[in-house]
């Protein structure tokens, strides 16, 4: 398969940002084209499926003719579609995977499917374009944390996921009940930067029978207990003392198995992935880390944590060179391991 050259859209939808991008050879970006579902999904608290498909309907077309206008190119210029088809909210994905298989029906183009994971953890190559595999990788999203071990471009093992919640949805669902809007992961994080970090004593779980998974549900209830007991009593919470208390907490789980990890299977070059990386404890506490042990580390840039097209396109360059082209037949997932891809 060709490897110089080549230039994919990239179409992601699998939650409640409608994206597309035109990515070439995986690491330079011309395009990037997301429109955020986000003020909508805040008057329900939370990500409303339903609501979630039609937005995608709406603004898939516009989306997608924009991605291609701005890197001023046409379909006859690319090598491949892309799309997310796994994992998310299965009406959304299939939104984007539809429109990408007509697209590719219409243009003759081969189509790409692209996991969603992997995706975020290929953000890392636009935003660090001297990053190869091997490394290991934490990926934590509002739906999954996992540690990784990213073995070449298409080849994943999972070493760690968590037992219960994801990392983002711990963060959101402790923010809601503080009274922050959604999602409520960056708000806590801002909050947590001016609180004091001891106010509120929290458990650390460990699981001593898989010290690579995670657990947060006792975690996010001993932080949902102390704002109830304190209504109960009548006192205040102060949100930025119990943001930085549970910020920390969870971040400690999420750094405390990563390097357990790392150092137990000898991986020296580190990376982090999805949504929660953008937590400034998160980035601080492992740029330490990894500095004090000699570890190389590497972050994807804010603007390429969260849901975006351009992952999309970054990963899809190394499906296609694999050979992984799918038929017309794809179907959308809303559950697939990131080793199967
Ligand atoms: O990867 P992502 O954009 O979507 C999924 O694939 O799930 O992740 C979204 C998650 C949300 O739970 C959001 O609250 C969280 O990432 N998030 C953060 C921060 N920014 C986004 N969590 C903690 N600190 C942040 N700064
Ligand atoms: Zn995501």
């Amino acid at each position: 398969m060709q490897s110089e050259n080549i230039k994919i859209l990239a179409i992601e939808s699998s939650c409640d940002e409608t994206a597309a991008a035109v990515v070439e050879n995986g690491r330079t970006v011309l395009s990037n084209v997301v429109v955020s579902q986000i003020d909508e999904h805040k008057l329900y608290g939370g990500v409303v499926p339903e609501i979630a498909s039609r937005r995608h309907v709406e603004a898939i077309n516009a989306v997608v003719d924009k991605a291609l206008a701005d890197a001023d190119l046409k379909l006859a210029d690319l090598s491949a579609i892309a799309v997310t088809y796994a994992p998310g909210l299965i009406g959304a994905l299939l939104v984007g995977v539809n429109f990408a298989k007509g697209l590719s029906y219409a243009s003759g183009l081969p189509l790409v499917p692209v996991h969603h994971l992997r995706s975020h953890i290929a953000a890392n190559y636009i935003s660090n374009p001297q990053l190869e595999p091997p490394f290991l990788c934490l990926v934590v999203s509002g739906g999954h944390s996992h540690i990784v071990a990213v073995e070449d471009h298409t080849t994943m093992k999972i070493i760690g996921k968590t037992r219960d919640d994801a990392a983002g949805e711990a963060f959101d669902k402790v923010a809601r009940t503080i009274g922050m809007p959604y999602p409520g992961g960056v708000n806590l994080d801002k909050k947590a930067e001016v609180g004091d970090d001891s106010a509120y004593p929290m458990p650390h779980p460990r699981l001593p029978d898989a010290p690579y998974d995670f657990s947060f549900s006792g975690l996010k209830t001993a932080a949902l207990n102390i704002i109830h007991n304190a209504e109960q009593r009548g006192e205040p919470v102060s949100a930025e003392n119990l943001s930085a208390s549970y910020r920390k907490a969870v971040v400690g789980c999420l750094t405390e198995n990563f390097l357990k990890a790392a150092k137990d299977l000898g991986y020296k070059k580190l990376v982090i992935a999805g949504g929660v990386s953008a937590n400034t404890l998160l980035r601080r506490e492992l740029t330490r880390e990894c500095k004090r042990l000699g570890y190389e580390l590497f972050m994807p840039g804010l603007k390429y944590c969260g849901d975006n097209g351009a992952m999309v396109g970054a990963q899809a360059y190394y499906e296609y060179i694999s050979g992984n082209i799918a038929s017309l037949e794809l179907n959308a997932a809303a559950t697939k391991s990131i080793e199967e891809g």
